[in-house]
């Protein structure tokens, strides 16, 4: 499927939560002393994900995609959203839960296992319902916003101010010595 442009950013994401996905299920299959290692690996690694990208994710597609969709058609009718956004709650929910059970030192295997399923399903929904909706919904013009919309969400500029701030510390320091 020929994705717009403008939604690459967004399909990145999802990519690499396929693969966050898969390497869960791949770790159900390894045997028992093994497979505790692997879901500590994996479960790491998934909140990684989700502080430096999913979060920021989710967020984007309900503050900039769906309000943009909105314009076009009554969110309320379309099963597609109303059940992303279900799944974003409990998406969310569980992510709260596998951080816990992390920290307590839990068995991580069904949280872990319930949430690969879920991104599993729920990057699915996103590419093939909710994504073709926009792109036949939005005029190019509409799209091309989104894309430079979605782009500064991505938090690009943010280098500027801390490289500012740490030449002014290095600053700082030096006048001191
Ligand atoms: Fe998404």
């Amino acid at each position: 499927m020929k994705r717009h442009p403008s939604l690459h950013a967004l399909s990145e994401h999802h990519h690499h939560a396929l693969v966050q996905a898969f390497l869960i299920a791949r770790a159900a299959k390894e045997p028992l002393g093994r497979r505790r290692m692997l879901f500590r690996r994996a479960a790491r690694d998934f909140l990684r994900f989700w502080q430096r990208a999913g979060r920021r994710h989710f967020r984007e597609e309900e503050e900039v995609l769906l309000p943009a969709l909105a314009r076009h058609v009554a969110l309320d009718t379309q099963p597609a959203v109303l059940q992303m956004l279900a799944q974003h709650a409990d998406i969310r929910g569980r992510i709260e839960q596998l951080a816990a059970a992390l920290v307590l030192g839990r068995n991580l295997e069904p949280t872990l296992t319930r949430l690969g399923r879920l991104l599993h399903d729920h990057v699915r929904l996103e590419e093939n319902q909710v994504f073709p909706r926009i792109e036949a919904a939005l005029s190019e013009k509409e799209m091309r916003r989104l894309r430079e919309r979605l782009t500064r969400l991505h938090g690009a500029p943010r280098r500027k101010p801390d490289r500012k701030r740490a030449r002014k510390g290095r600053t700082t320091t030096a006048g001191k010595r």
